[in-house]
């Protein structure tokens, strides 16, 4: 007898450990030849550039690399920003003459306290630079968002003011001496499947040289990092070597793969990045390939979804993409109540992604065992899971910049 459920589409997820079937994992290095990487110079001449090319063909598309015309505005600037403790900068990043609809509106903070240089994080929120902080010289977004807090019909309203306050600590940050850069990632696309219509991948599709089907929405936001990178790297209060990668989430999934893409960031923070993050993606547990593709079609490149009821054929796994970092430092933080985004799969993918780190003699998670909550791991690789939901919280911005400062130290 036949059993028709074998023929059904797998559309729940599976939240059971004892249910998560074998999988195995590509070795990050072993090449397409067979041999194993055991020197720097493999890795970076031969291994890294395929492993990369893999990802962009079967998960994320192609990453545009021409040059793009920017120009950069200051539109606000306040020295008295959050009691006096910061700076507070407006900067508006344009990417192409004849379309200046294209922009990028970015949020920065530096503090006052440090003269010079100071280390930034930078990272896309959800609903709008307005929702990160409770500021109303700040205009809100007129773009569309997806629901939240102070969102009405897909738009924010006054309410959405200062309502993601809690996920972005910005006095905190500063206190400690760093600055803080955000921007709306709806500016760049809007996240929905047809939002590639009206955003950057055919804004600029004749100035990148790129059409909008050879990329993915998290292609284009990870390539908007890397141009607010751009605009960082000249401005003269920040440091250009030390701009750290944040994201939460879907955001934390563009920031790993900006991260990958572009070794100018210092440093990448995967806040429960899940499903096409840092979770594995083989390994079916939580968000697997099949829902995330159902869902949010955009994300990827049309590939991934054939890897949906298939993921063996799939030739990487997304610990290659944590060992694309590498040598940078990378933190990778999970939930206890976020199943969803599997934080055994987050372990597990950043342990796979040590013998990379390791080629370079840096020291990875550095333990073979799932930790207990707030108890962070590791050196190069580092890893948390604490308790409570799907969130960013301050325990979990204390332990990024208790990293930050660490490596810092050790340059
Ligand atoms: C959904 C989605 C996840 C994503 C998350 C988020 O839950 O399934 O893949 O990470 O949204 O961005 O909050």
């Amino acid at each position: 007898l036949f059993s028709i459920t074998a023929f059904a589409q797998r559309t729940e997820a599976n939240l059971t450990e004892a249910n998560v079937p074998a999988y195995t994992l590509p070795d990050p290095l072993q090449m397409a030849d067979g041999k194993t990487v055991t020197t720097v110079q493999q890795w970076n001449k031969v291994q890294r550039p395929y492993i990369y090319h893999l990802f962009e063909t079967n998960v994320y598309g192609r990453f545009p690399r021409t040059p793009v015309q920017m120009s950069f505005k200051v539109t606000s600037l306040n020295p008295y920003a959050l009691d006096s403790l910061a700076t507070c900068k407006q900067i508006t990043l344009y990417f192409n003459r004849a379309d200046t609809n294209a922009q990028i509106h970015l949020l920065l903070y530096l503090p006052n306290k440090v003269r010079g240089q100071v280390p930034v994080f930078l990272g896309m929120n959800f609903y709008g630079n307005q929702s990160v902080v409770d500021d109303t010289t700040i205009p809100i977004t007129p773009h569309y968002t997806v629901k939240g807090p102070g969102i009405v019909d897909n738009h924010a309203t006054e309410a959405s003011r200062g309502a993601q306050a809690s996920q972005w600590p910005i006095k905190d940050i500063i206190s400690r001496g760093y600055g803080v850069a955000t921007f709306f990632y709806g500016e760049v696309e809007a996240d929905k499947p047809d939002g590639w219509q009206t955003g950057f991948r055919t804004q600029l599709k004749d100035v990148l040289h790129i059409e909008p089907q050879e990329w993915s929405a998290m292609g284009v936001w990870a390539w908007a990092l890397c141009r607010a990178l751009d605009y960082l790297r000249q401005d003269r209060r920040v440091n250009e070597d030390l701009v750290l990668l944040m994201g939460h989430s879907r955001l934390g999934k563009a920031a790993l793969w900006a991260g990958a893409s572009d070794p100018r960031f210092a440093m990448v923070i995967s806040n429960e990045s899940g499903e096409g993050g840092a979770a594995l993606s083989k390994r079916d547990y939580g968000e697997n390939i099949e829902i995330i593709t159902r869902n949010f079609p955009h994300w990827f490149v049309a590939n991934y979804k054939t890897f949906a009821n298939n993921t063996a054929a799939l030739p990487v796994d997304q610990h290659m993409l944590l060992s694309l970092i590498a040598p940078r430092p990378l933190y990778v933080a999970s939930a206890e109540g976020d199943q969803w985004s599997d934080p055994r799969g987050e372990f597990l993918s950043a342990r796979n992604a040590e013998p990379v780190y390791k080629l370079f003699g840096k020291e990875g998670v550095g333990t073979e065992t799932f930790p207990h909550v707030q108890q962070p791991t590791g050196e190069f690789i580092r890893y948390h899971i604490r308790s409570g939901k799907h969130d960013v919280t301050s325990y979990d911005w204390e332990q990024y910049l208790q990293f930050v400062g660490k490596h810092m130290a050790m340059r």
